[in-house]
């Protein structure tokens, strides 16, 4: 079969493998290749234990592997067959250097962006969908435009607003696409062609069109927003503990107000995920490059608040727990950083658990899909940390259960079973509300939500 068009993707990880599943999937006559260096994953994606957990993921793999979607470790013929290159490579906090902390690391990308010069023998265009401190593209035109072929490779921004656990519906059903380019005929036609791959199944009001400056920063600041919602509501709730107010009938009353709106308002441990911590420090260091000092200390503050909200959940079981976990069993259930996922990446329950070993507590975690994550993050705890799939064993022998990850699970288990099985006083920390507090007292647990009066025996 003659494909229209040849798309490859670098990096084949949360945001490049599902991406390109979807647009394999909507574009039949466009042929879709998935590169990376990591080779265990390729195998993965070529094989039945797909690499990463993502509800509706696998099906659509199964309708369009090996038909117009393919996996390969060879980056260098995928660069050189390719029309249109998305590059979805990590693009991690710095560990090192200057900006150490905060800033992004753009190694990898870098490196693509020399890799696409010395492997393409044809003009491309070339899509940002990583997330990227504003003005990248700027760089990467200056690294794409050092070569003396005579090609052009114009750089288009294409940010995706995707979630973990949600990410086949968001890309099937987007809110908006966002395209930024250059505004030359260069650019609008590069524009123009990224457009008409998602046009496939998005109507044309959801796809926005902008200067490539705002793409890439319209990424940072909606999940700079995003995330501030949570840290507003966060400090709310320890509004809520002091003065008996509920935070879950507080951030009702707020959310229905429609300049408002409902989402993102749970209260909870923390919010974590690669992205926002990531994103927020990012987008104040470059404030602070810019010189904008009272800009990056506004969105450094939710950083902050997140922080201080995973640490006072801890300062709250110790304090409950007679100011002492040294040699009590506590169970955490869940470890991923929300629910429907197995990716634990700056999930608050690794926070948690390493505050609880630090006490001298003995941690059994329980989680369906990220024990496989969980094992690896908490690799030098091994004394102190024991896997358990089964939440009703994880429970046995503990003096408190803590919920860490909205698992709809965790709402229908038998907790009198679960009561019957553990030391007494049985104390739950429902760090995500999800679970019927009143009842769960009245069996005998000692119950404290997030921005809810505690209901004690004592
Ligand atoms: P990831 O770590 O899951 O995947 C990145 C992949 O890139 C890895 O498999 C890695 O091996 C590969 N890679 C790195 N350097 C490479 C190279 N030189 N050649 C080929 N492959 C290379 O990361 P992710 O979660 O998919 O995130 C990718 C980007 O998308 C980041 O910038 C992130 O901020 C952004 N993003 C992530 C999400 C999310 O929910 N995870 C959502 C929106 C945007
Ligand atoms: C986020 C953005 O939502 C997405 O648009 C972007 O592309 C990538 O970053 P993700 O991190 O996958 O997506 O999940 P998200 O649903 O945003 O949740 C992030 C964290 O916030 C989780 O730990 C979640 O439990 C927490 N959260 C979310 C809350 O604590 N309360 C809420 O009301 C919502």
């Amino acid at each position: 079969m003659d494909f229209e068009k040849n798309i490859l993707c670098i990096g084949a990880g949360y945001v490049g493998g599902p991406t390109m599943v979807m647009i394999a999937s909507k574009c039949p006559r466009y042929r879709v290749v998935v590169v990376d260096i990591n080779q265990e994953k390729i195998r993965d994606w070529n094989s039945d234990n797909l690499p990463i957990y993502e509800p509706g993921l696998d099906d659509l793999v199964k309708k369009t592997r090996d038909k117009n979607l393919f996996f390969s470790t060879d980056i260098e013929k995928g660069i050189k067959e390719a029309d249109i290159i998305f590059v979805s490579v990590n693009t991690p906090t710095k560990t090192f250097g200057q900006g150490a902390g905060k800033a992004a690391d753009l190694q990898y990308w870098e490196r693509t962006a020399r890799q696409i010069l010395a492997n393409a023998d044809s003009s491309k265009i070339i899509v940002e969908k990583s997330t990227l401190p504003v003005r990248t593209a700027k760089a990467m035109e200056r690294i794409l435009n050092g070569s003396p072929k005579e090609i052009s490779l114009e750089v288009v921004s294409n940010p995706e607003f995707l979630a973990e656990g949600t990410a086949i519906n968001d890309l099937e059903n987007p809110d908006r696409v966002l395209i930024g380019s250059r505004e030359t005929p260069e650019g609008m036609r590069a524009r123009k062609e990224i457009v008409e791959i998602y046009a496939h199944w998005v109507t044309r009001d959801r796809i926005i069109e902008s200067n490539v400056w705002s793409a890439e920063l319209s990424k940072l600041t909606a999940n700079a927003f995003l995330a501030q919602r949570i840290s507003s509501i966060n400090s709310i709730s320890a509004l809520c503990e002091k003065t008996e107010a509920d935070i879950d009938e507080v951030a009702y009353a707020v959310g229905t107000d429609s300049r408002i709106g409902p989402y993102f308002l749970k209260a909870s441990v923390g919010f974590g995920g690669s992205c926002f911590k990531k994103d927020i420090l990012n987008l104040v260091y470059i404030c602070q490059n810019y010189g904008l000092e009272e800009v990056a200390d506004y969105w450094e503050s939710v950083v902050k608040i997140n922080e201080w909200q995973e640490r006072r959940f801890i300062n709250n079981m110790l304090s409950n727990m007679f100011d002492t976990v040294a040699g009590k069993r506590v169970a955490l259930f869940g470890f991923a950083f929300k629910a429907n996922t197995g990716d634990t990446r700056e999930s608050p329950a690794i926070y948690i658990a390493r505050g609880l070993v630090e006490e001298y507590a003995q941690v059994v975690i329980s989680d369906p899909r990220a024990l496989e994550n969980a094992r690896k993050d908490l690799k030098d705890l091994k004394e102190r940390v024991t896997f358990e799939m089964d939440p009703y064993k994880a429970a046995e022998g503990t003096h408190s259960i803590a919920i860490l990850t909205e698992w709809e699970l965790y709402k229908d288990l038998d907790y009198e079973r679960i009561h019957e099985s553990m030391v007494r006083p049985a104390f739950i920390f429902d760090g995500r509300n999800i679970l019927d507090h009143k009842r769960l007292f009245e069996m005998g647990f000692n119950v404290f939500a997030i921005g809810k009066a505690p209901l004690k025996h004592f």
